[in-house]
């Protein structure tokens, strides 16, 4: 699958970026939500949630690199989430947060920062839907894919596999046409794209061979 992320998107064309994504083969809206504290970067809160939301024919991906993510748990489901992500190095009580995210119907996913091993889920793997595997330090769009994230998509297929669990794997930053398929060979089960899909001059195209790698694999 394909999340395209919305963070290099031309936000003075609104409308237009988001209907480019409607009427294209991505699967998901991924929304960066950044603090200035956990990343040091701001991106955007509500009022653009709300507006992607209300446009959005395909189901809101919100990745939430802030601090404190318990506090808004609820108000990003009002908002219109469908998959809410934490980070693991900004949860306290990783467990009774992805609980919270479970209950109010949306699916939980933890973030993991590169320098965090996946080893560390072995615990909370059957409280997680998805895990979202940083492959830039996260609170840029636009940089270079970090090449041990390949290994941790291996070595994060392998935990799930023996813990017997169900979560998908995600991977962020950096993905491009030349590294999707490698990416997917691993055992990345959706990949997000932004600057790729938002710079490339036929965004729809690029989605299409985003997701064809996978396919390729069937
Ligand atoms: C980085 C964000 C990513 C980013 C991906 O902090 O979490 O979602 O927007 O964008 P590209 O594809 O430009 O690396
Ligand atoms: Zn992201």
């Amino acid at each position: 699958m394909l999340s395209v992320s919305m963070l290099s998107a031309d936000f003075g064309r609104l409308n237009e970026e988001i209907e480019k994504v409607n009427s294209s083969a991505a699967d998901w809206f991924h929304l960066d939500i950044m603090d200035g504290l956990f990343v040091p970067n701001l991106s955007f809160g509500f009022p653009v949630v709300k507006i992607i939301a209300a446009k959005a024919k395909k189901p809101l991906d919100v990745h939430l690199m802030i601090e404190h993510p318990e506090k808004y748990i609820d108000a990003f489901h009002a908002a219109g989430a469908h998959y809410l992500s934490v980070h693991y190095e900004a949860c306290r009580h990783l467990h009774r947060t992805l609980q919270h995210i479970r209950a109010t119907g949306m699916k939980a996913g933890v973030a993991l920062n590169p320098h965090t091993p996946v080893s560390l889920l072995e615990d909370i793997m059957h409280e997680t839907d998805f895990v979202l595997l940083m492959s830039v330090n996260p609170g840029f769009g636009g940089q270079a894919l970090i090449p041990h994230s390949l290994q941790k998509i291996k070595a994060l297929k392998e935990l799930i596999r023996n813990e017997k669990a169900a979560a998908l794997i995600e991977v962020d930053g950096g993905i491009n046409l030349l590294n999707a398929a490698q990416l997917y060979a691993a055992g990345a089960d959706i990949l997000v794209a932004g600057h790729a899909v938002f710079s490339s001059p036929a965004p729809q195209e690029t989605i299409e061979k985003l997701k064809s790698y996978n396919l390729a694999l069937l």
